[in-house]
């Protein structure tokens, strides 16, 4: 099934299930805005060559509802060559202002994870389960994530890193499609796909809770053997 054959049976079956909410048949108990919501998850992403492109398509996009509180859509940023993606839960305040991933203080601390493990930011590719903003800062919902998904998968696609790190527990657990805790997963490889992923500490956990840097550091020790690079500490003995 081709593009123009996907759309017209999204639009057919749109018009099918409207009349049958006009006519009282809800095909999902609730409101018509389930409707919207579900049928919103079907629309095709927009066609892109690149992931320039793919960003460039994304900035109108309305599949969820957290495209009403957005300044800017934060996609991604980093070589696609890049051996390693970050990957967040969704951009905040900073981030929604400048269009760009961890630019915030939880940025900042990344950067500086990046360093203790021998990693410039530069190399590596960032970006977040959803694109946009949500309001006050929330977690995801699955919805608004799954909405996203064909995003975040173009992305690993056209990146194909060898190693994905899933920061915070809304990441770890929407890719991995577990309910474990974040203390439970971080630190314990598992696997995306074909491609190793680490959960990590958040670093805006990390900025809360500095005791908590000492797992971070041995998590990121383990990321460095991974990539066969001394992390800065032992390239210094
Ligand atoms: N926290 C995230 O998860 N992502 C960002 O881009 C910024 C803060």
């Amino acid at each position: 099934m081709d593009r123009t054959d996907s759309r017209a049976n999204l639009a057919f079956l749109t018009d099918n299930l409207k009349s049958r909410e006009r006519l009282g048949l809800h095909l999902v108990a609730g409101a018509p805005a389930d409707l919207d919501r579900l049928l919103a998850l079907f629309i095709p992403t927009p066609e892109f060559s690149c992931l320039e492109d793919l960003s460039r398509n994304m900035r109108e996009c309305k599949r969820c509802p957290l495209h009403q509180g957005r300044r800017k859509v934060v996609f991604g940023q980093g070589p696609t060559s890049a051996t390693v993606m970050f990957i967040g839960e969704a951009p905040g305040e900073k981030e929604d202002e400048k269009g760009l991933p961890f630019v915030g203080p939880a940025g900042m601390l990344l950067t500086r994870m990046l360093a203790a493990v021998g990693l410039k930011r530069e190399q590596v590719y960032i970006t977040n389960i959803v694109k946009c903003r949500p309001p006050q800062n929330r977690d995801p919902l699955p919805e608004e994530a799954a909405a996203c998904r064909p995003f975040l998968e173009a992305q690993v696609r056209a990146v194909q890193p060898r190693v994905i790190c899933a920061l915070g527990r809304p990441a770890a657990q929407s890719l991995l499609g577990t309910k474990a805790p974040i203390s439970a997963l971080r630190g314990n490889w598992q696997t995306y796909g074909q491609i190793r992923l680490l959960p990590l500490f958040h670093p805006a956990f990390l900025l809360r809770q500095p005791e908590r840097k000492a797992e971070a550091y041995r998590d990121l020790k383990a990321l460095a053997r991974e990539l066969g690079i001394a992390s800065a500490q032992e390239a210094r003995k």
